[in-house]
């Protein structure tokens, strides 16, 4: 096991459609895997997706903390999941919007518009399709680590465009920008 190197913005592996995954048992995506959640760990973070670590294939690791969690049936705190090949099959019209970050982006946070429940089709790490539907937290953490895989970063998909600011800012200021946005 590793502890990989991020991409940081600016990186074309993040601007790039990733890469459909043959075989989920093929010992080197194994390794990957192993690896990539070493690095979360490292990280602190609740997601990574592989462009995130130079790799440009269909595959994220994410988990819900507990104290993310809003304790609904789809919002559940998740243990580490491990999502090969995804794809987002259903998105509801209803939004929501909340602060995101990411690793790849460090020092900043945004908040962030997104369909508020969604329904994930993708296989696991043995190769197994599931099929989970998730909402609040729980689908905000996959859409944003499935946008990775479409090369896509949160900045796009802004509440606002002045939704965007340093952490420190925000947490000082909070109440005050979303008075404006
Ligand atoms: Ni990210």
């Amino acid at each position: 096991m590793a502890i990989l190197k991020l991409t940081k913005l600016g990186h074309p592996v993040l601007a790039r459609p990733a890469v459909p995954i043959a075989d989920a048992t093929d010992p080197d995506i194994q390794r990957l895997i192993a690896d990539m959640i070493e690095t979360l760990d490292d990280a602190g973070g609740v997601g990574l997706a592989a462009p995130q670590v130079h790799q440009s294939l269909r595959l994220f690791i994410y988990r819900v903390p507990e104290h993310r969690a809003t304790g609904g049936p789809e919002d559940s705190a998740q243990a580490l999941s491990v999502v090969i090949n995804p794809q987002i099959i259903e998105v509801s019209a209803e939004t929501e919007d909340a602060w995101e970050g990411c690793l790849s982006i460090p020092g900043l946070t945004g908040k962030v518009r997104r369909p508020a429940r969604i329904v994930l089709r993708g296989q696991d790490a043995t190769g197994a399709q599931f099929t989970r539907a998730a909402a609040g937290f729980h689908a905000r953490v996959i859409q944003h680590e499935a946008d990775h895989l479409e090369g896509i970063v949160y900045l796009a998909r802004l509440a606002d465009p002045r939704a965007l600011g340093f952490n420190e800012e925000i947490g000082r200021h909070r109440p005050a920008i979303e008075e404006l946005l």
